[in-house]
């Protein structure tokens, strides 16, 4: 099987290239720019705006499945420019999706908690998806555009979190990097998400993209947390004085749009189709993630 992995550069991408090289017989991947991957498969620049370059690259991968994680994913990055959001995001996902349907490909789409409004927590596939940001609205309309094709797949993945395997700095390696330190960290006490590990998300579309399920699916971890949970068991895991881990609440950010209180995933549907795959809680993730 020939693999294609959009957005191989970036964190979700990264953990991707290296699982996918255990599974399938041939693995492409593509960034926006070039740069070379820890895992030694070469990064082959391919903007997705780009439709001549893309439909081009496209025909000499010759994918049988699609992996696409590429996206403007920072919330803070779409807000800023929606339009260039739209263009990545909504219309370059509706070209690749069209370009695997009409190669007779499986595309996986990696979607996010972000399409729900917050209000409620613990969202199944059939709860109505409000986005409350340009990054969300830009997420959903790309998964409308995945779901009109029969086979193709739209994986929406909680809050990541690990360490890169890319060579850039992740939210979650400053984090370490700050306690390891004797930094303080804020975090917010009242948003809550069900993180799931870069390494168990990339092992959980792996698996989803050599199955024969096709539609909507949610993927998370099997916690609800708040970020400051979270904060605190890893400060805890580390060895770090607890306190460095402040409590912060959402109206004290300046955040231009609104953040969703509570966008935990119910993910019954996945593991009731893969029991077998690993669901590890978040303590023994980190324990895996850095051992001590
Ligand atoms: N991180 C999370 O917590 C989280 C949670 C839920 C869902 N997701 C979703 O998971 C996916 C991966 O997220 P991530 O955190 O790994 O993102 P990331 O680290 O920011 O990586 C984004 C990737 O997309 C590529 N890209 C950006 N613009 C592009 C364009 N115009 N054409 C082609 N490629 C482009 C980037 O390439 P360059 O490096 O060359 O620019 C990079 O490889 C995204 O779809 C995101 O929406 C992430």
């Amino acid at each position: 099987m020939r693999v294609l992995v959009t957005g191989a550069s970036g964190q979700l991408g990264g953990y991707l290239v290296r699982r996918l090289l255990l599974k399938a017989d041939e693995v492409t991947a593509w960034s926006r720019t070039t740069c070379s991957l820890a895992t030694g498969v070469p990064l082959l620049p391919v903007d997705l705006t780009d439709t001549a370059t893309l439909a081009a690259a496209y025909r000499r991968a010759r994918p049988h499945i699609v992996l696409h994680a590429a996206a403007l994913a920072r919330v803070s990055d779409c807000y800023h420019d929606p339009e260039r959001a739209r263009c990545v995001n909504a219309e370059g996902t509706a070209a690749l999706a069209r370009l695997a349907a009409e190669n007779g490909a499986r595309l996986v789409h990696v979607s996010t908690d972000l399409v729900f409004d917050g209000d409620t927590g613990a969202y199944t596939e059939n709860d109505p998806a409000v986005p409350l940001s340009v990054y969300g609205r830009t997420k959903l309309a790309a998964e409308s555009a995945v779901l009109a094709y029969p086979y193709h797949v739209v994986a929406r993945v909680s809050l990541l979190f690990g360490p890169s395997v890319v060579g850039r700095t992740s939210f979650f390696d400053e984090q370490v990097a700050a306690l390891r330190a004797g930094r303080p960290v804020t975090l917010f006490v009242d948003e809550w998400r069900t993180a799931i590990s870069l390494a168990a998300a990339a092992n959980g579309l792996a698996d989803l993209a050599f199955s024969d399920y096709s539609g909507l699916i949610h993927l998370g971890g099997p916690e609800r947390l708040s970020r400051w949970e979270m904060g605190l068991r890893l400060a805890t895991h580390l060895g770090a004085d607890p306190n460095l881990v402040v409590p912060g609440c959402r109206n004290q950010a300046r955040a231009p749009e609104p953040r969703p209180r509570d966008t935990s995933l119910d993910s019954s549907r996945w593991r009731h189709l893969f029991p077998k795959l690993p669901w590890t809680g978040y303590d023994d993730s980190l324990s895996q993630l850095l051992p001590s």
